[in-house]
Protein backbone atom coordinates (compact mmCIF):
# COMPACT_ATOMS: atom_id res chain seq x y z
CA UNK A 1 0.00 0.00 0.00
CA UNK A 2 1.40 3.88 -0.95
CA UNK A 3 1.58 6.25 1.57
CA UNK A 4 0.54 9.09 -0.34
CA UNK A 5 1.21 11.67 2.43
CA UNK A 6 4.87 10.61 2.97
CA UNK A 7 5.15 10.84 -1.21
CA UNK A 8 3.66 13.98 -0.92
CA UNK A 9 5.51 15.78 1.82
CA UNK A 10 8.86 13.88 0.86
CA UNK A 11 8.49 15.07 -2.78
CA UNK A 12 6.54 18.30 -3.61
CA UNK A 13 8.45 21.16 -4.29
CA UNK A 14 11.51 19.47 -4.36
CA UNK A 15 12.48 21.06 -7.62
CA UNK A 16 11.81 18.00 -9.53
CA UNK A 17 8.20 17.15 -9.03
CA UNK A 18 5.86 19.60 -8.46
CA UNK A 19 2.43 17.96 -7.20
CA UNK A 20 1.85 14.18 -6.57
CA UNK A 21 -1.61 12.63 -7.99
CA UNK A 22 -3.08 9.46 -6.17
CA UNK A 23 -5.50 7.99 -8.02
CA UNK A 24 -7.17 4.76 -6.09
CA UNK A 25 -8.06 3.28 -9.72
CA UNK A 26 -7.56 5.15 -13.16
CA UNK A 27 -7.80 3.52 -16.89
CA UNK A 28 -3.76 4.58 -17.31
CA UNK A 29 -1.84 6.61 -15.21
CA UNK A 30 -0.24 7.78 -18.90
CA UNK A 31 -3.80 8.31 -20.36
CA UNK A 32 -4.49 10.64 -17.43
CA UNK A 33 -1.21 12.31 -17.92
CA UNK A 34 -1.83 12.93 -21.21
CA UNK A 35 -4.79 14.32 -21.72
CA UNK A 36 -5.95 16.01 -18.59
CA UNK A 37 -4.61 19.61 -17.55
CA UNK A 38 -2.46 18.62 -14.53
CA UNK A 39 0.51 20.45 -14.15
CA UNK A 40 4.32 19.76 -15.41
CA UNK A 41 6.11 18.02 -12.85
CA UNK A 42 3.56 16.04 -11.61
CA UNK A 43 3.52 12.37 -10.53
CA UNK A 44 0.51 10.29 -10.81
CA UNK A 45 0.18 7.18 -9.13
CA UNK A 46 -2.54 4.42 -8.66
CA UNK A 47 -2.99 1.19 -7.04
CA UNK A 48 -4.72 -0.03 -10.11
CA UNK A 49 -5.13 0.55 -13.51
CA UNK A 50 -8.19 -0.76 -15.60
CA UNK A 51 -6.52 -0.38 -18.87
CA UNK A 52 -2.57 -0.22 -18.46
CA UNK A 53 -0.92 0.19 -21.81
CA UNK A 54 2.65 -1.25 -23.33
CA UNK A 55 4.83 -0.91 -25.55
CA UNK A 56 3.50 -1.52 -29.58
CA UNK A 57 -0.02 -1.55 -28.58
CA UNK A 58 0.40 -3.97 -25.89
CA UNK A 59 -2.07 -4.45 -22.03
CA UNK A 60 0.05 -3.53 -18.92
CA UNK A 61 -1.83 -5.70 -16.72
CA UNK A 62 -1.16 -5.87 -12.83
CA UNK A 63 -2.57 -7.25 -9.68
CA UNK A 64 -4.38 -4.32 -7.48
CA UNK A 65 -2.17 -2.61 -5.00
CA UNK A 66 1.03 -5.45 -5.34
CA UNK A 67 3.30 -3.25 -7.90
CA UNK A 68 4.50 0.08 -8.57
CA UNK A 69 2.75 1.62 -11.58
CA UNK A 70 3.47 5.47 -11.98
CA UNK A 71 3.46 8.19 -14.52
CA UNK A 72 6.02 11.70 -14.62
CA UNK A 73 4.85 14.39 -16.82
CA UNK A 74 7.99 16.56 -17.45
CA UNK A 75 9.61 19.25 -20.08
CA UNK A 76 12.67 17.81 -21.31
CA UNK A 77 14.74 19.87 -23.72
CA UNK A 78 15.40 17.09 -26.40
CA UNK A 79 14.60 18.08 -30.13
CA UNK A 80 12.68 14.97 -32.22
CA UNK A 81 15.81 13.41 -32.96
CA UNK A 82 17.17 13.12 -29.11
CA UNK A 83 14.14 11.28 -28.05
CA UNK A 84 16.10 8.12 -27.63
CA UNK A 85 17.99 10.14 -24.85
CA UNK A 86 14.39 10.09 -22.71
CA UNK A 87 14.39 6.20 -22.91
CA UNK A 88 18.11 6.02 -22.20
CA UNK A 89 17.90 8.24 -19.08
CA UNK A 90 14.93 7.01 -17.56
CA UNK A 91 15.81 3.20 -18.26
CA UNK A 92 18.93 3.92 -16.76
CA UNK A 93 18.32 5.66 -13.45
CA UNK A 94 15.64 3.04 -12.80
CA UNK A 95 17.70 0.21 -13.46
CA UNK A 96 20.29 1.80 -10.98
CA UNK A 97 17.62 2.69 -8.03
CA UNK A 98 16.62 -1.05 -8.43
CA UNK A 99 20.71 -2.18 -8.67
CA UNK A 100 20.63 -0.07 -5.44
CA UNK A 101 17.31 -1.25 -3.70
CA UNK A 102 18.57 -4.76 -4.40
CA UNK A 103 22.09 -4.50 -3.08
CA UNK A 104 20.54 -4.55 0.30
CA UNK A 105 18.83 -8.44 -0.08
CA UNK A 106 21.87 -9.69 -2.72
CA UNK A 107 24.78 -10.23 -3.52
CA UNK A 108 26.68 -7.85 -5.71
CA UNK A 109 27.23 -11.15 -8.09
CA UNK A 110 23.58 -11.60 -7.37
CA UNK A 111 22.51 -8.08 -8.90
CA UNK A 112 24.92 -8.55 -11.94
CA UNK A 113 21.21 -10.05 -13.11
CA UNK A 114 19.63 -7.32 -13.52
CA UNK A 115 19.86 -5.41 -16.66
CA UNK A 116 18.13 -3.34 -19.62
CA UNK A 117 16.95 -4.88 -22.34
CA UNK A 118 16.19 -2.51 -25.59
CA UNK A 119 14.64 -0.36 -25.39
CA UNK A 120 13.72 0.16 -21.84
CA UNK A 121 12.67 -3.14 -20.45
CA UNK A 122 14.48 -4.02 -17.00
CA UNK A 123 15.23 -7.87 -16.56
CA UNK A 124 16.47 -9.83 -14.05
CA UNK A 125 17.58 -13.20 -14.36
CA UNK A 126 15.57 -12.90 -18.43
CA UNK A 127 12.87 -12.31 -17.05
CA UNK A 128 10.93 -8.87 -17.33
CA UNK A 129 10.58 -7.20 -14.32
CA UNK A 130 9.87 -3.70 -15.44
CA UNK A 131 8.97 -1.84 -18.18
CA UNK A 132 8.48 1.69 -19.58
CA UNK A 133 6.21 3.74 -21.72
CA UNK A 134 7.19 6.90 -22.49
CA UNK A 135 4.67 8.97 -25.03
CA UNK A 136 5.55 12.81 -25.99
CA UNK A 137 3.68 15.51 -26.50
CA UNK A 138 5.07 17.51 -29.55
CA UNK A 139 5.98 20.39 -30.20
CA UNK A 140 5.66 21.55 -26.90
CA UNK A 141 8.10 19.14 -25.37
CA UNK A 142 6.34 17.38 -23.16
CA UNK A 143 7.20 13.75 -21.96
CA UNK A 144 4.73 10.96 -20.04
CA UNK A 145 7.31 8.65 -18.77
CA UNK A 146 5.17 5.84 -17.70
CA UNK A 147 6.84 2.87 -15.32
CA UNK A 148 5.22 0.03 -14.23
CA UNK A 149 7.68 -2.17 -11.53
CA UNK A 150 6.99 -5.46 -10.12
CA UNK A 151 6.80 -5.62 -6.82
CA UNK A 152 4.55 -7.75 -4.60
CA UNK A 153 2.93 -9.43 -7.46
CA UNK A 154 4.32 -13.50 -6.82
CA UNK A 155 2.06 -14.96 -9.96
CA UNK A 156 2.08 -14.34 -13.59
CA UNK A 157 0.67 -15.75 -16.74
CA UNK A 158 3.40 -17.97 -17.96
CA UNK A 159 3.61 -16.81 -21.23
CA UNK A 160 5.04 -13.26 -20.76
CA UNK A 161 7.87 -14.82 -18.69
CA UNK A 162 7.74 -12.23 -15.57
CA UNK A 163 9.48 -11.65 -12.13
CA UNK A 164 8.88 -9.14 -9.21
CA UNK A 165 11.14 -7.95 -6.89
CA UNK A 166 9.48 -9.99 -3.92
CA UNK A 167 10.02 -13.12 -5.73
CA UNK A 168 13.64 -12.00 -6.34
CA UNK A 169 14.64 -11.07 -2.56
CA UNK A 170 11.96 -12.72 -0.49
CA UNK A 171 10.99 -10.05 1.44
CA UNK A 172 7.73 -7.77 1.06
CA UNK A 173 8.65 -4.65 -0.84
CA UNK A 174 7.56 -1.66 0.74
CA UNK A 175 6.25 0.19 -2.15
CA UNK A 176 6.55 3.99 -1.12
CA UNK A 177 10.59 3.92 0.06
CA UNK A 178 11.29 2.32 -3.14
CA UNK A 179 8.84 4.95 -4.98
CA UNK A 180 11.17 7.23 -3.22
CA UNK A 181 14.02 5.81 -4.26
CA UNK A 182 13.53 5.78 -8.08
CA UNK A 183 12.34 9.50 -8.18
CA UNK A 184 15.30 10.52 -5.98
CA UNK A 185 17.52 8.47 -8.67
CA UNK A 186 15.53 10.40 -11.36
CA UNK A 187 15.70 13.97 -10.02
CA UNK A 188 19.85 13.90 -8.79
CA UNK A 189 20.90 13.40 -12.30
CA UNK A 190 18.62 15.41 -14.11
CA UNK A 191 21.13 18.16 -14.74
CA UNK A 192 22.87 14.94 -17.01
CA UNK A 193 19.61 15.65 -19.33
CA UNK A 194 19.05 19.64 -18.97
CA UNK A 195 23.10 19.65 -19.46
CA UNK A 196 22.86 17.23 -22.98
CA UNK A 197 24.97 14.77 -21.38
CA UNK A 198 23.63 12.33 -24.42
CA UNK A 199 27.20 10.28 -24.77
CA UNK A 200 27.61 9.43 -21.16
CA UNK A 201 23.87 8.97 -20.83
CA UNK A 202 23.87 6.31 -23.88
CA UNK A 203 27.23 4.82 -22.68
CA UNK A 204 25.87 4.53 -18.68
CA UNK A 205 22.34 2.79 -20.66
CA UNK A 206 24.42 0.48 -22.79
CA UNK A 207 26.86 -0.67 -20.57
CA UNK A 208 23.47 -1.94 -18.51
CA UNK A 209 22.50 -4.61 -21.11
CA UNK A 210 24.24 -8.30 -21.81
CA UNK A 211 21.81 -8.54 -25.38
CA UNK A 212 24.49 -7.52 -27.35
CA UNK A 213 25.66 -10.95 -29.14
CA UNK A 214 23.21 -12.81 -28.02
CA UNK A 215 20.38 -14.75 -31.00
CA UNK A 216 17.09 -13.49 -30.90
CA UNK A 217 13.49 -13.14 -32.77
CA UNK A 218 12.66 -9.99 -34.30
CA UNK A 219 9.43 -8.82 -35.23
CA UNK A 220 8.42 -5.53 -36.57
CA UNK A 221 4.63 -4.19 -36.86
CA UNK A 222 2.91 -7.83 -37.70
CA UNK A 223 5.59 -8.62 -40.37
CA UNK A 224 6.42 -12.37 -40.08
CA UNK A 225 9.02 -12.81 -37.11
CA UNK A 226 13.20 -13.16 -38.23
CA UNK A 227 15.64 -14.83 -36.37
CA UNK A 228 19.02 -12.95 -35.87
CA UNK A 229 21.65 -12.22 -33.66
CA UNK A 230 22.12 -8.55 -31.98
CA UNK A 231 24.88 -6.77 -33.36
CA UNK A 232 24.93 -3.88 -31.41
CA UNK A 233 22.98 -1.12 -29.73
CA UNK A 234 23.37 2.79 -31.11
CA UNK A 235 23.43 6.17 -29.88
CA UNK A 236 20.54 7.02 -32.67
CA UNK A 237 18.06 4.74 -30.33
CA UNK A 238 18.39 1.66 -32.91
CA UNK A 239 18.88 -1.97 -32.34
CA UNK A 240 21.25 -3.30 -35.06
CA UNK A 241 20.08 -7.09 -36.04
CA UNK A 242 22.72 -9.59 -38.14
CA UNK A 243 20.83 -12.10 -40.31
CA UNK A 244 22.72 -14.46 -43.13
CA UNK A 245 23.96 -11.75 -45.50
CA UNK A 246 23.19 -8.50 -43.88
CA UNK A 247 22.85 -6.33 -40.73
CA UNK A 248 19.61 -3.85 -40.68
CA UNK A 249 19.09 -1.45 -37.90
CA UNK A 250 15.47 -0.86 -36.63
CA UNK A 251 13.81 2.10 -34.51
CA UNK A 252 11.14 0.20 -33.06
CA UNK A 253 9.77 -3.50 -32.66
CA UNK A 254 10.13 -6.19 -30.32
CA UNK A 255 13.00 -8.59 -29.57
CA UNK A 256 12.57 -11.95 -28.24
CA UNK A 257 15.60 -13.55 -27.12
CA UNK A 258 15.63 -17.05 -28.20
CA UNK A 259 18.13 -19.50 -26.92
CA UNK A 260 18.14 -18.52 -23.32
CA UNK A 261 17.26 -20.55 -20.49
C1 LIG B 1 6.04 -2.19 -21.69
O1 LIG B 1 6.88 -2.91 -21.17
O2 LIG B 1 5.44 -2.54 -22.70
C2 LIG B 1 5.76 -0.85 -21.06
C3 LIG B 1 4.86 -0.96 -19.87
C4 LIG B 1 4.57 0.37 -19.20
C5 LIG B 1 3.55 0.25 -18.11
C6 LIG B 1 3.36 1.52 -17.34
S1 LIG B 1 2.38 1.30 -15.89
C7 LIG B 1 2.27 3.03 -15.67
C8 LIG B 1 2.10 3.65 -17.05
N1 LIG B 1 0.70 3.69 -17.44
C9 LIG B 1 0.44 2.88 -18.46
O3 LIG B 1 -0.69 2.71 -18.97
N2 LIG B 1 1.56 2.26 -18.86
C10 LIG B 1 2.71 2.68 -18.09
Amino acid sequence: MIDIEILKSSLEGNGFISSVIYLDEVNSTNTYAKNKDIPIDSLIVTDLQSEGKGRLGRKWLTEKQSNLTFSIKKKLPLSPAENQFAVFYFSYYLYSAVKNYLSAALTSQETEELQIKWPNDILFNWKKLSGILIESVLPEGIYIIGIGLNCNQTGFPKEINAVSLKQITGNEIDLTNLLLNIIKEFSVHFSELENENFGYIYNNWKKSTKIIGKDCEFQINNEKAKYGKISDLNEDGSISIQYNDQIVNYFSGEVKLTGIK
